[in-house]
């Protein structure tokens, strides 16, 4: 049967109008134009598609076998239209990510790694702090958002792709680096150089110390968690960090990790939008990625890449 699909659409039109004139109407097209073409699919398939009956059209028995095919085609066609859409979109278009301080040390390697896979989509990446984050979930600003702990205060669906250990470091030549087990109590008297309050990472810190019934004695305070290990390393007092800030300080002996009891302290990375918010197909496959590759992304130190 050698057939078009704009044969299909007009023969289609026809058949639900039951009348040429009106298909000719919807289609933009003359009336003589859609009575030939329905001729000639006629011709191609071999039998009469319609009757007519004074001035009245009807489907033949062939015609309604044909009818239903043809609505089928349609919908088929429309289908694979929008499947296509949905794939176009996720290969163009913009990606708004917002993530944690301490998060901006692997999310820019993850967008790296997506936008390999998907070219001409523009990021924004935002890396902030809590509050920031918090106040951008309730003006529903990003597309997603990567934090350690989700907020209370704002509905969100949170799904959690990554753990996050918090681990506590001491420049190269401590004496307590190479002791083993150190209990917590030995640190209430240590004084530690901790991020700004409103750190997702402090917060966590305070709360352990609180539920082991430790003192924590805060020292300096600092923003970001690049300047804590530096202040670490120039003996400012021990730290208190993600695993996932640590790399080279671990691979060139600057700073150790310290064996302390109950340590490290065990987080996750969650990622999330605010609760009901439509997600685009690109924000869509960006979230499926994180969720199920990003650990095989994220380079951890020795003895932490089962984490
Ligand atoms: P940060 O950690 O806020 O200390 O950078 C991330 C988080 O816990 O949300």
């Amino acid at each position: 049967m050698h057939l078009t699909l704009r044969q299909l659409a007009l023969f289609e039109s026809v058949a639900r109008n039951l009348s040429y004139t009106r298909a000719a109407e919807e289609l933009h097209l003359s009336q003589p134009a859609v009575s030939m073409q329905v001729k000639q699919l006629e011709g191609n398939v071999g039998m009469p598609l319609f009757e007519h009956v004074g001035k009245k059209i009807y489907l033949t028995a062939a015609g309604k076998e044909m009818y239903n095919y043809s609505r089928e085609i349609a919908r088929l066609l429309n289908e694979a239209s929008d499947i296509i859409e949905a794939l176009k979109g996720m290969h163009r278009g913009k990606l708004s990510v917002s993530v944690a301080t301490t998060a901006g040390h692997f999310a820019t390697r993850l967008l790296a790694e997506f936008a390999k896979q998907h070219a001409n989509i523009t990021i924004s990446l935002d890396i902030t702090n809590r509050e920031a984050l918090r106040w951008q979930l309730d003006e529903n600003e990003p597309d997603l958002v990567i934090m350690g702990q989700p907020p209370s205060g704002v509905e969100v669906d949170a799904e959690a792709f990554m753990a996050n250990p918090l681990v506590m470091i001491a420049p190269a030549n401590h004496s307590l680096s190479g002791q083993k087990q150190i209990p917590l109590s030995h640190f209430a008297q240590e004084s530690f150089v901790v991020r700004e309050s409103g750190s997702g990472t402090r917060d966590a810190i305070h709360r352990f110390f609180d539920r082991h019934g430790v003192d924590f004695n805060t020292g300096i305070e600092m923003t970001s968690n690049e300047a804590i290990k530096q202040a670490v390393e120039a003996g400012l007092g021990l730290g208190i960090v993600s695993i996932h800030t640590l790399e080279l300080e671990l691979e060139t002996g600057r700073l150790k990790i310290l064996d302390v009891q109950d340590f490290p302290i065990m987080r996750k990375w969650y990622i999330l939008q605010r609760k009901g918010k439509r997600l685009t197909p690109v924000a869509q496959a960006f979230k499926d990625f994180v969720l199920e590759q990003a650990p095989q992304f994220i380079r951890l130190p020795a003895g932490f890449q089962s984490q």
